[in-house]
């Protein structure tokens, strides 16, 4: 039996009192334009939301290092020396590893660049690195400038197939070339979800290292690294992970791989085992965990939002989180699919639940995203953000994105769509 969507307004409105999320404990920013009070906020997957805890907590390590000093790495409510430590649990729970494989530190490319000097080592045939077509640019940059660091030419080292089964078909073709797979668990153009597990699995038996960088994934549907036994992987905590511009990446290394004495790495003093660093001795004592791949002694102002952002994803639970994010963004999908049946907006995000994410890609057949997205924003308080020429995202975060969000962006897309046709 198929029900008829109800499209009103106060429908929305209905699925929110029964479906209300966690709205409340994040920082809405008010709508630039439009009948409403606070901003439909639909570019969580470009940047976060401030969740309301963040500033006080921000201010007590702001404090701790007024009146304390120095004396704050060993004396602060949270002593600096070990308090990267405090987010490992809870960034391993976020991704399915153990905290032993987990480790936040730095940002997402240069802990890409830190993961591929141990898990990048072309030789003989093997020297190919495999990215996706649409790969974030920074990614495809990485991935050039590691093989010219390995005196091999770019344009022949690094392919880009366009799908997940063109991945698996080249692997099962040519897998004997290729070095290290390195794709985004959630593609950032077209939100589609990889077969993390299916291609993790053919990587490895085509004897290639495979990584993964989950920008778009952490936070945002569930993950099992350790168990789907990818070599390593990365994330930045600026998307869904809500704690702030720019703030530190989260790193996982499969077990098998820690305390393994033949692998290169980048070292510093953060690299060798807590309990001898002040020893100062000239030879490093890396610990069996992935904080052998930490480098420098890590930001902590930087690092108090990533720990107040992930007790919120403990509190809420990923499972809970991903069902959320399944009724509203499949509710977005149904929204949107009555404007883009009569507009020229073509959704490209896979339909199915299980190949997508949270994010919603719209190709605007006539280009104009960016100016789309800035009506969106001006016009009707709804923001989006726009990949030109031609995409406009829209991603309702499970933690405080709500349906009538989800409405309002429909109904200003086909008012704005409208004018256009
Ligand atoms: C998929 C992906 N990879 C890499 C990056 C680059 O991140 P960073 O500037 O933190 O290194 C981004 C940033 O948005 C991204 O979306």
């Amino acid at each position: 039996m198929t029900t008829t969507l109800d499209r009103t307004e106060a429908a929305a409105l209905r699925r929110d009192e029964a479906d209300p999320g966690h709205r409340d404990r994040f920082l809405v920013p008010p709508a630039e334009g439009g009948d409403y009070a606070e901003s439909a906020y639909l570019a969580g997957n470009s940047l976060g939301l401030q969740p309301a805890a963040t500033r006080a907590e921000l201010l007590e390590d702001l404090d701790d290092w007024a009146r304390l000093g120095v004396e704050g790495h060993l004396e602060a409510r949270r002593p600096w020396l070990p308090y990267h430590a405090l987010l490992t649990e809870s960034a391993a729970r976020l991704v399915g590893a153990l905290p032993a494989e987990t480790v936040v530190m730095n940002s997402l490319t240069v802990d890409l660049h830190l993961l591929m000097v141990s898990f990048y080592r072309p030789r003989g045939r093997r020297t190919r690195i495999v990215i996706e077509d649409a790969a974030f640019p920074s990614d495809s940059y990485a991935v050039r400038s590691q093989a010219r660091f390995h005196g091999l030419d770019p344009d022949t080292t690094v392919v880009r197939p366009g799908s997940g089964e063109e991945v698996l078909d080249l692997l099962a073709r040519e897998g004997d070339t290729i070095a290290l797979v390195l794709l985004g668990g959630v593609n950032y153009l077209t939100g589609e979800l990889y077969d993390i597990p299916a291609i993790t699995a053919a990587g490895r038996a085509a004897g290639a290292v495979v990584g993964w960088d989950l920008a778009h994934a952490a936070g945002n549907v569930e993950l099992r690294m350790h168990e789907w036994g990818a070599d390593f992987a990365a994330w930045c905590s600026y998307k869904y992970l809500n704690a702030g511009p720019g703030a530190p990446a989260g790193v996982f290394v499969h077990e098998r791989h820690l305390g393994d004495r033949s692998l290169p790495r980048f070292e510093g003093w953060w690299s060798t085992e807590e309990a001898t660093r002040f020893e100062m001795a000239p030879v490093s004592r890396p610990p069996a965990t992935a904080e052998a791949w930490q480098v420098s002694n890590p930001p902590i102002l930087a690092l108090g939002p990533v720990r107040t952002s992930l007790s919120l994803f403990d509190e809420v639970g990923m499972p809970a989180l991903r069902a959320r994010s399944e009724r509203l963004t499949g509710y977005l999908a149904e929204l949107l699919g009555a404007v883009t049946a009569t507009h020229p907006l073509t959704l490209l995000t896979p339909r199915e639940p299980h190949r997508r994410g949270a994010q919603l890609s719209l190709r605007v057949e006539r280009g104009g995203a960016d100016a789309l997205s800035r009506r969106l924003r001006l016009e009707f308080g709804v923001v989006t953000d726009a990949r030109e020429p031609d995409v406009v995202r829209l991603a309702p975060a499970p933690l405080y994105s709500t349906h009538h969000d989800c409405w309002r962006a429909a109904d200003a897309l086909a008012r704005l769509a409208g004018e256009e046709s």
